[in-house]
């Protein structure tokens, strides 16, 4: 790899958290009596929470929602997330994910997270990851959410690197376009690596090991 470092999306590249969202959104979805379906909840992948719902909104017949209730209706999706995340535990990190991550720490690669989600801190220390990487960039130090390279850039300047020095890895379309606008080759995972978006589209995580 000729990148001296390594910056991950979390959810679904990391951990499946992305499971939980859907059905966080679904439940909601199906509450206000919106269409959502798996399809639909790709183009939520790396999209910021209040995002997410305005394009769940797209389908919505009913009253417009004003601004507070639309906040109301985010923190209710929050919370039922946030349960459904509460037996997580170490167990839930493969040992492909976590192997690979020593491996390519052995050959001195720095590695760091650059996810939209304000969740972060709380899903790496479910999984025993909360103090395992050089830098974390996430939904709280940013102003705009994926695919704007804001969440990418600030990763790089955590670990002091040029953007160009890292690779990114994402299963999101929003986060390849955003790794790309903020001047770093991306490998996609999952429905990214489907659509072939990244300049490396792997079939699995330790796939990262042969770039
Ligand atoms: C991203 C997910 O990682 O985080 C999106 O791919 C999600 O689906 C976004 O909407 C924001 O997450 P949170 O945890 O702040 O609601
Ligand atoms: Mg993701």
């Amino acid at each position: 790899m000729k990148q001296k470092a390594i910056i991950f999306d979390l959810d679904g590249v990391i951990c499946f958290t992305d499971k939980y969202h859907y059905l966080a959104w679904k439940a909601l979805a199906d509450e206000l009596g919106i269409y959502f379906d798996e399809t639909i909840n790709n183009r939520l992948r790396g999209v910021s929470r209040m995002a997410s719902f305005e394009i769940i909104l797209e389908r919505y017949e009913g009253k417009p929602l004003t601004e507070e209730e639309k906040v109301a209706c985010t923190e209710k999706k929050n919370t039922l997330y946030r349960e459904m995340l509460k037996d997580m535990s170490p167990a839930d990190l493969s040992d492909e994910v976590k192997n690979t991550l020593d491996e390519l720490r052995s050959r001195g690669i720095k590695l760091a997270i650059g996810s939209s989600s304000k969740n972060t801190p709380f899903i790496l220390e479910r999984i025993g990851l909360a103090d395992y990487f050089d830098a974390v960039s996430d939904g709280n130090n940013i102003t705009k959410s994926k695919p704007d390279p804001e969440v990418f850039l600030k990763a790089a300047e955590f670990l002091g690197m040029d953007p160009k020095d890292c690779l990114v890895v994402e299963d999101a379309e929003a986060g390849i376009e955003a790794a790309f606008a903020g001047g770093m080759e991306a490998a996609a995972l999952g429905d990214a690596a489907k659509s072939k978006c990244g300049t490396y589209n792997l079939s699995t995580f330790s796939d990262l090991l042969k770039i």
